[in-house]
Formats: structure tokens, C-alpha cells, sequence
């Protein structure tokens, strides 16, 4: 027999983008020289059709980001023409019943800010805040949900201590700086958000790990201590400023005393990263404690020849079902990605989209997991089959 899991009325289903990795033609933010966007995928240009897409898979919600550069290409300098683009975007995306979630930082920032000191700089909340300001004055009529800032600590750790990512420093000093900036900035730009439009909902979205230590005391120490720098840190300094939270849910990691991340699974992604579904069913249940909405704001696999997306999304959807019926609040889940993109330092190779794109002609090819997910989001509800 078939067991169906139903989810709450009003779920939002979709999937999520960000501003450098799928528009191109980004060339003046901070990543544009170190690992060049190009092109993309040409959703600047083409968001019709991916929106028709994303309609056609029967999605109700869809998070992107807004290209903080484009938008103040020089300091205190706003481009009209670019934020028209943005709210074409979102008039294109309700004109087909789509909920937009809208970021409003995904790590890329204007060449400017780098020139002054970017997020080291004391003055980046003030920068960010007439940014955001600007954003939502113009916006604000036909967004519900913003999303500040999108994994802060993921961001700092490879920018500024792993120095893979720009500004690619590696400094223990800077990190803790950016971090505290990082977290100052979202409360800002909260407020500015809340005073002009009191009744947007907003929130951040924060990458958590599912933790497990072997059965010794240092190993469970140290995933007490990882656990709440991971988990908490964050979160509780920015309580009493959001609506929601946004969870970003990619990994696990097993401590063995001082070895970190021991993959037992040998179900790996393209990445090389373990697949682990239940997980995200433990880290559902601790952020409970915040008592706030859930959103879960990114949930993904790298898989080119889609062999593994179909049960992913089942597999995650499952534990996503049981940590609600264990009464943790959660609104929405949206899928990493809608389509193939720049994988950030890892360029063009790692394919997390439900939509394929042949960047030779920019093609897109809906992969048959697409479909998979289309029936549930059309559906409100996941079938299990009797094998499940
Ligand atoms: C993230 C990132 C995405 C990545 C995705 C896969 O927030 O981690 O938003 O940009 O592409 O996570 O690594």
C-alpha cells in the first residue's frame, strides 16, 4: 500500500537561484575577476522562460537574489533601470501566482565596497542599510519576504580563513570582524525593512550541519561546542530580528575525536559530498527552539546524470514531513537549484539543477526528477510507495 504524506495547507514549493551564479553579465562586483561568471545561464535575459518553467513544474515560490552591484554600480550612485529590472522580475513571477522571496545579499558585492574595505569596512551596515533602503522602498509593494543575507558564516569562513573565495584572506581576525559585521548588518537592514514596510517578513538563511560525535567525551564535546557555534551562534544574536528563519541544509558530519567530517555513507554527490537525509530532520528539530517559522531555503544535489535527485528529494522530503508532524513549523522548502549553475569556486561543473542548461546554447532541458517534484509541489503531498 502507498502511503501519502500530506503537508500543510498554503506550503510554498519551489526552488532557489542567486544573482551571480545563473543572471551573467555581472562584471562589477567582486567575484567578476577571480572567477568570472560570463554569461551564465542568461537568466537576466531570459526569465520569462524560465519562470514559464518554473510554472509548468507546478512550483508556487521562488527564491533569488538581487544583484547588489548592479544596483549601486558606484557608491551612492542607484541604477533606475536595474531595479526596474527586478520588479519586471517579480511582476513576471506573480503574474503566474509565484511568491517571490527576495535576497537581498548572496555574496557578491559592488567593486566599490571592496575598494573600501568591504565587509571588514565599519561602515558596511550604514552601506547595506541605504541599499537595502532603496530596494525596498522601490519593491516593497509586491514582496512579502525578504531574505537579508544569505550564509553568513559560509561566507566568511572560505573568504576570509580557507581564503578560497574573495576577497581571500586568511586571518582569524578579519573573520571574526566579518562575522560581527555580517550580523550587525542583518539587524539594520531588518529595521530599515520593518520601518518601511512593517509588515514584511524577513529572516536570514543560515547553512546548518547535522552533527554526530563517536561515543567518547572529546568527540561529544566537540560537537557541543561546533554544534552551537554552527547551529546557535547566529541565530540567537539575531532573535528578535526576524520573522522566519531560512535553513540551508546540505550536510553531515561525523566527529571522531579530531577528525572531522568521517564519511561512512558511500552515497556521495558530484560533489563528493555524503548523502544524508535524515539530517535535516535533527536540525529542523533544534532550531524549534526559536519558535519562529521555518522556511527551508535551500536543499540540494549535485547530479548531473540525475541518478540520485529523485530519491533525494523524496528522502529529505520524508524527514521534512516527520519534523512537522513532531510540530516544528515549517512553511516551505525550496530546491537547490532550479537550474545548472556557477558553482562558485568549483565553476560550471557540479549540476544542481532540476533544469538542465547546455551553455553552449543555453538550452533548457528539464531533468526527469523536475517532473518528480512538480507532481509533489502540484499535489500538496508526498507518495511513498509500499517499499519505502
Ligand atoms: C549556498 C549557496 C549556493 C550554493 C549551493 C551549493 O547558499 O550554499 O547559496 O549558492 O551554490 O549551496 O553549494
Amino acid at each position: 500500500m502507498n502511503k501519502i504524506l500530506k503537508f500543510p495547507l498554503g506550503f510554498a514549493w519551489g526552488a532557489s537561484t542567486s544573482s551571480y551564479q545563473v543572471e551573467g553579465g555581472i562584471e562589477n562586483c567582486d567575484w567578476s575577476k577571480d572567477f568570472p561568471a560570463g554569461i551564465a545561464c542568461d537568466h537576466y535575459c531570459r526569465y520569462e522562460e524560465d519562470f514559464d518553467l518554473l510554472k509548468k513544474l507546478n512550483q508556487n515560490a521562488y527564491r533569488f537574489s538581487i544583484e547588489w552591484s548592479r544596483i549601486e554600480p558606484e557608491e551612492g550612485k542607484f541604477d533606475e533601470k536595474e531595479i526596474e529590472h527586478y520588479r519586471k522580475i517579480i511582476l513576471a513571477l506573480r503574474k503566474r501566482g509565484v511568491e517571490p522571496f527576495v535576497g537581498l545579499w548572496h555574496w557578491t558585492s559592488p567593486l566599490w565596497l571592496k575598494n573600501k574595505g568591504g565587509w571588514e569596512s565599519k561602515e558596511v551596515a550604514h552601506y547595506f542599510s541605504r541599499y537595502t533602503e532603496k530596494i525596498v522602498s522601490s519593491l516593497k509593494d509586491n514582496v512579502k519576504f525578504w531574505i537579508t543575507i544569505n550564509e553568513p558564516e559560509i561566507y566568511a569562513t572560505h573568504s576570509y580563513i580557507m581564503g578560497i573565495w574573495p576577497p581571500k584572506k586568511k586571518n582569524f581576525l578579519s573573520f571574526f570582524l566579518v562575522i560581527n559585521n555580517l550580523i550587525r548588518t542583518h539587524k539594520e537592514s531588518y529595521k530599515v525593512i520593518k520601518r518601511i514596510q512593517p509588515t514584511a517578513q524577513v529572516g536570514i538563511a543560515t547553512n546548518n550541519t547535522y552533527y554526530e560525535a563517536s561515543n567518547d567525551p572529546i568527540s561529544c564535546l566537540l560537537k557541543k561546542i561546533i554544534e552551537s557555534l554552527d547551529h546557535f551562534y547566529i541565530l540567537d544574536r539575531i532573535k528578535n530580528y526576524q520573522e522566519f528563519i531560512g535553513l540551508n541544509y546540505y550536510f553531515h558530519n561525523r566527529i571522531k575525536l579530531f577528525k572531522f567530517n568521517q564519511n561512512e555513507n558511500k552515497l556521495v554527490s558530484d560533489m563528493g559530498w555524503e548523502i544524508y537525509p535524515e539530517g535535516i530532520y535533527y536540525v529542523l528539530k533544534k532550531l524549534k527552539k526559536y519558535q519562529k517559522p521555518i522556511y527551508i531555503t535551500e536543499n540540494g544535489v549535485a547530479d548531473r546524470e540525475d541518478k540520485f535527485r529523485e530519491d533525494f528529494i523524496r528522502d529529505h522530503l520524508f524527514w521534512v514531513h516527520k519534523a512537522i508532524e513532531d510540530k516544528v513549523d515549517i512553511r516551505g522548502y525550496f530546491y537547490w537549484s532550479l537550474m545548472d549553475n556557477l558553482e562558485w569556486h568549483r565553476g560550471f561543473e557540479p549540476e544542481f539543477g532540476l533544469i538542465n542548461i547546455d551553455y553552449n546554447t543555453l538550452k533548457r532541458k528539464p531533468r526527469p526528477s523536475a517532473f518528480y517534484y512538480a507532481r509533489i509541489c502540484q499535489k500538496n503531498q508526498l507518495i511513498l510507495d509500499s517499499e519505502f
